[in-house]
C-alpha cells in the first residue's frame, strides 16, 4: 500500500520524495520570512555551500524583478530559492535564469496535466495570466565566489482575493486555473511542486552551474515560449518600441523585429506581448 503523501513541506517530507543530489544538500523550511532571497544572500555571505535550498510558507517582503514586490501571503504559495554555486567561468545567468523557467513550466506541467507557457524571460503563464515568478541575482561571498540565487515564487492556493487588485488581471493561481476548469488541486500541491522543481533543476542544470545541455534547452524554451510570433512591446532609451518577436537565441536574447525596421536584441528586461497580462495594442 502507498503511503499518503504529505501536505506540509518540511525537510523531511520534500527529502523522502527527492532521489537525487538534492537530498543530500541542506534544506532549510521556515515559517514567515522577509524574503527567502534575503536569507539565501546571508547564507552565502556566511559561507554556505551552493545547492541549499529555503523554502518558506510565507514571506513579508517578498520581491519581485524590477524593484516590485511579491505578494507572499502564508500558504497561498511556493517561496523558495535555490542556492546554485559557486559558479565558475563565464557561465551565463541568464541561460541558468531560462533553465529555471523551464524547470517550473515542467513541475506545473507534471502536477496538473496542462502545459503553461513562458513569457521572455521568466514569467510562467496559465492562459495567460502569470501564475509564477522568478527573480535571479548574483552573490559574492567572502572569498571573491560568486553564487546564484533563484527566486521561485508560484501561486498555488491563492483565490481571488488574495491577489491585489492592481494585479487581479494579470494574475493567476494553480487552484485558481483548476477550478475555472470544475478541476480541484490536492492539499499536497506545493510539496510535490517544490519537489518536482528541485528535481528538474538537478536534470537541467550541472553542478558547476551550466545548462546540461543548451541546445535542447533552448529548444524546449522555444516550444514552450508565449513571445515568439507575438507583437511585442519594450522601452529602448525611454522610448517605446514595438515588433515581432522572432527568435531566442542560444545565449537566451530575445530578437524583434521593430517596426521601425531595426532588430534589436534583447538580454534582460521587461517585454509586454499583446493579448496576454492585460496589454492591448
Ligand atoms: C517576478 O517579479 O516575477 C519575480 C518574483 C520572484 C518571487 C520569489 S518568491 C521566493 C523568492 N523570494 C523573494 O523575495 N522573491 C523570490
Amino acid at each position: 500500500m502507498h503511503k499518503p503523501i504529505p501536505k506540509r513541506i518540511s525537510e523531511g517530507s520534500i527529502k523522502e520524495l527527492l532521489d537525487f543530489s538534492f537530498s543530500d544538500r541542506r534544506i532549510i523550511c521556515l515559517d514567515m520570512i522577509d524574503s527567502t532571497n534575503n536569507y539565501a544572500k546571508k547564507l552565502i555571505e556566511q559561507g554556505c555551500d551552493g545547492w541549499t535550498v529555503i523554502v518558506a510558507e510565507g514571506q513579508s517582503n517578498g520581491r519581485g524583478r524590477l524593484g516590485r514586490t511579491w505578494v507572499s501571503p502564508k500558504g497561498k504559495g511556493l517561496y523558495m530559492s535555490v542556492i546554485l554555486g559557486p559558479v565558475s567561468g563565464q557561465n551565463s545567468c541568464n541561460l541558468i535564469t531560462l533553465g529555471a523557467s523551464i524547470a517550473v513550466a515542467n513541475s506545473i506541467k507534471k502536477l496538473i496535466g496542462e502545459s503553461p507557457k513562458i513569457k521572455w524571460p521568466n514569467d510562467i503563464l496559465l492562459d495567460g495570466s502569470k501564475v509564477c515568478g522568478i527573480l535571479t541575482e548574483i552573490v559574492l561571498n567572502s572569498k571573491g565566489q560568486n553564487y546564484i540565487v533563484l527566486g521561485i515564487g508560484v501561486n498555488v492556493h491563492a483565490k481571488e482575493q488574495d491577489f491585489p487588485d492592481d494585479i487581479k488581471n494579470k494574475a493567476t493561481s494553480i487552484h485558481k486555473f483548476m477550478e475555472e476548469k470544475g478541476r480541484r488541486i490536492s492539499d499536497s500541491s506545493k510539496l510535490l511542486l517544490a519537489v518536482g522543481i528541485l528535481s528538474e533543476i538537478d536534470n537541467l542544470i550541472t553542478e558547476d552551474c551550466r545548462l546540461s545541455d543548451v541546445n535542447v534547452a533552448m529548444d524546449t524554451y522555444r516550444k514552450l515560449s508565449a513571445s515568439l510570433g507575438g507583437r511585442v512591446m519594450f522601452i529602448n532609451k525611454e522610448r517605446e518600441c514595438k515588433g515581432i518577436a522572432l527568435d531566442i537565441e542560444s545565449d537566451g536574447a530575445l530578437v524583434i523585429q521593430c517596426d521601425d525596421g531595426e532588430i534589436r536584441k534583447l538580454f534582460s528586461g521587461e517585454v509586454s506581448i499583446r493579448g496576454i497580462m492585460g496589454y492591448v495594442d
